[in-house]
């Protein structure tokens, strides 16, 4: 199982967008995904069909220890996609949690305790780096970070960075960076092609290849409770976040591979992670066969 919180503090980059479709491509490869949602604006648990006010747990009792995360995780429209979600209570755990015991470890505590396996795990981050950012990054092993195409879109970058290394030496060293991955791009503007620029040129290979681009079909989706794969599976913002999953999924075998030829031993918790490693290896392995097919479904 591996987390990967999606987060940026600066609020409308494209997090929430990202976490429901590339969970939504991710899950239509085969893959078992869980999308946790900790904002309280519950954009994720909403974009995904879910009626929040229908829900009388969600992941504000999960923090306050009140009911395991395992009582609150639903299926979704999406075979093989699974939503912990959220709730504008969520807005009081913020103040509750000032004064609980590690109260940066209560995510981790409930994740740890979950008996459902999923090979990834993403967190929907709310726009700052708050008590509730701060226990999606403790239980991460990266972040994604979506940066808008826009004016300023590298302000704010140096303060993340540091607050993941903050968390990397204190809380949890073996965090990294995921990728950055740059949202809303409209070729038509000077501008974005300077940003483009200039994220590569300083961030260097962590900017994922991808580049999803402004598409009023992405912006129209959540409205319908519906990732782009099942609104219009054929939308350039479909092909996007599916071309996201396909290079995610190749970075991803990458590190596994090298993780596997470091242990030749294996715990029952690597057991799990070469599992995982296989279908990632088969996902890859069918997508040199298949050559640039992207959009394909697998069956969950
Ligand atoms: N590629 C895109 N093209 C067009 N609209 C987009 C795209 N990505 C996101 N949007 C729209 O932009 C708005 C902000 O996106 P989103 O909610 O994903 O950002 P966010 O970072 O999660 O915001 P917040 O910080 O408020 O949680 C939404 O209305 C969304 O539908
Ligand atoms: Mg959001």
């Amino acid at each position: 199982m591996k987390i990967i919180s999606i987060c940026n503090q600066k609020g409308g980059v494209g997090k929430t967008t990202t976490a429901i479709n590339l969970s939504a491509s991710l899950s239509q490869k085969g893959f078992k995904v869980l999308l946790i949602d900790i904002d309280p604006q519950a954009n994720a648990t909403s974009g995904l069909g879910a009626r929040k006010n229908l829900l009388p747990k969600n992941i504000y009792h999960v923090l306050l220890e009140q009911v395991s995360i395992d009582e609150i995780i639903k299926p979704t429209k999406i075979n093989n996609l699974y939503l912990a979600p959220s709730n504008l209570e969520l807005i009081g755990a913020r103040i509750e949690l000032i004064t609980a015991l590690g109260r940066e470890q209560k995510l981790k505590k409930a994740v740890e305790a979950t008996k459902q396996l999923f090979d990834f795990v993403f967190i929907d981050c709310p726009p700052s780096l708050g008590i509730l950012t701060i226990n999606s990054l403790v239980v991460s092993n990266s972040a994604l970070i979506p940066l808008q195409c826009e004016y300023y879109a590298m302000e704010g970058l140096s303060q993340l960075f540091n607050a993941i290394e903050l968390i990397k030496q204190n809380l949890n060293p073996p965090l990294t960076i995921e990728g950055v991955l740059l949202t809303m791009a409209d070729y038509r503007t000077r501008l974005t092609g300077e940003v483009i620029e200039e994220a590569r040129r300083f961030l260097k290979d962590k900017v994922y290849n991808t580049i999803v681009p402004r598409s009023v079909r992405l912006s129209e989706a959540p409205g319908h409770g519906e990732p782009i794969m099942s609104y219009d599976k054929n939308s350039q913002g479909a092909l996007s976040y599916n071309q996201l999953a396909e290079e995610f999924i190749l970075r991803n075998s990458k590190i596994y591979n090298k993780l596997e030829q470091k242990k030749p031993e294996e715990t029952k918790e690597e057991a799990v992670q070469t599992e995982a490693n296989k279908r990632l290896e088969s996902s890859v392995g069918e997508k040199r066969g298949i050559g640039e097919n992207s959009n394909r479904q697998h069956k969950g």
